[in-house]
């Protein structure tokens, strides 16, 4: 098993279906009345977030739980990051503390690669910068793999802010070493073809939504990152909606058994429209109680639980 997910790249096609597998072990779990494993008793995992987040966050700590460790959770906001701490300093004191696993969410990209260069533990990349988040790839590849049985050959959209976005990149990476066929789609200006070579070969790229639904298992709508934009890459919001937003003529065009994901949150009404987020075809809220099996199954093989 690898000791640390910095990047989805980190995964090969066995490694990453053990996850998953594991993932669906986890899941059973939660349909329990008990919903505790022992596995991680005496363990301690620390969520250091210096970026702002809600599933992700609590997410982790729910999984740490149910596992039994000890959980330490830590926010840039209120602590001596906020009086000019560096990461490398907090790494430091949270070594002396003697943390096993550190989850951590951070603005920029390769922050958790510089953290892995100083604490003995596990890191676990929470998302960093536009950079990655392979957690969210592995809960969405969960969920594409219990809604349609595979993963193997399955035709996926993914479809907004590429260049903005972490989770874009790490699907891209995980869904193409399991198997899948992914198309990225958006307007030219949040897809620059160098960013779309640099995902990995062999994806496809398109600025017309409308000519892909017709022939996708599933569409991944993602958030349009406007925190994370400096310039303007479209004309207005309600011009990127008409263009790039899902509503509910456009999911019509779906074939029937097609599902839509977003990782949350969502601009509702913008990228993706509320009869199109609370239809059946939506998977938003199986999305986040998966990542709670998700990232079970990986602070348990990554500190050292056997399938
Ligand atoms: C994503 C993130 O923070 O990268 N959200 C998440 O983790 N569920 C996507 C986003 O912010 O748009």
């Amino acid at each position: 098993m690898i000791k640390h997910l910095k990047s989805a790249a980190d995964l090969d096609a066995a490694t990453a279906t053990l996850i998953l597998d594991t993932a669906g072990e986890m899941a059973a779990l939660a349909g329990r009345e008990v919903k505790k494993l022992p596995t991680l008793r005496g363990r301690t995992v620390v969520n250091l977030f210096y970026e702002d987040s809600t599933r992700t966050r609590i997410s982790f700590e729910a999984a740490a739980k149910r596992l039994s460790a000890d959980v330490i959770n830590f926010s840039a906001k209120g602590s001596s990051v906020s009086k000019g701490e560096s990461l490398k300093d907090t790494a430091l004191t949270l070594q002396a503390m003697g943390a096993d696993a550190v989850v951590i969410r951070h603005p920029a990209s390769g922050a958790p690669h510089r953290l892995a260069s100083w604490v003995d533990g596990s890191v676990i990349n929470a998302g960093d910068g536009t950079h990655e988040h392979p957690t969210q790839a592995l809960l969405d590849a969960y969920t594409m793999r219990s809604r349609l049985g595979k993963i193997e050959g399955l035709k996926v959209a993914i479809v907004g802010d590429v260049l903005h976005s972490r989770v874009a990149r790490s699907n891209v990476l995980l869904l193409t070493t399991l198997g899948a066929h992914v198309t990225v789609v958006g307007p030219p200006t949040l897809i620059p073809l160098d960013v779309a070579a640099a995902l990995a070969p062999g994806i496809k790229v398109t600025y017309d939504l409308d000519s892909v639904l017709a022939d996708s298992d599933v569409v991944m709508m993602l958030r349009v990152q406007t925190e994370r934009m400096q310039d303007s890459y479209f004309p207005s919001a309600r011009e990127y909606s008409r263009r790039y937003g899902l509503d509910a003529p456009r999911m019509r065009k779906l074939p029937e058994h097609a599902i839509v994901m977003h990782p949350g949150p969502m601009n509702r009404g913008m990228e993706i429209a509320p009869e199109v987020a609370d239809s059946s075809r939506s998977t938003i809220v199986e999305q986040v109680a998966n990542g709670v099996s998700a990232r079970m199954a990986v602070l348990y093989l990554l500190l050292g639980g056997k399938a």
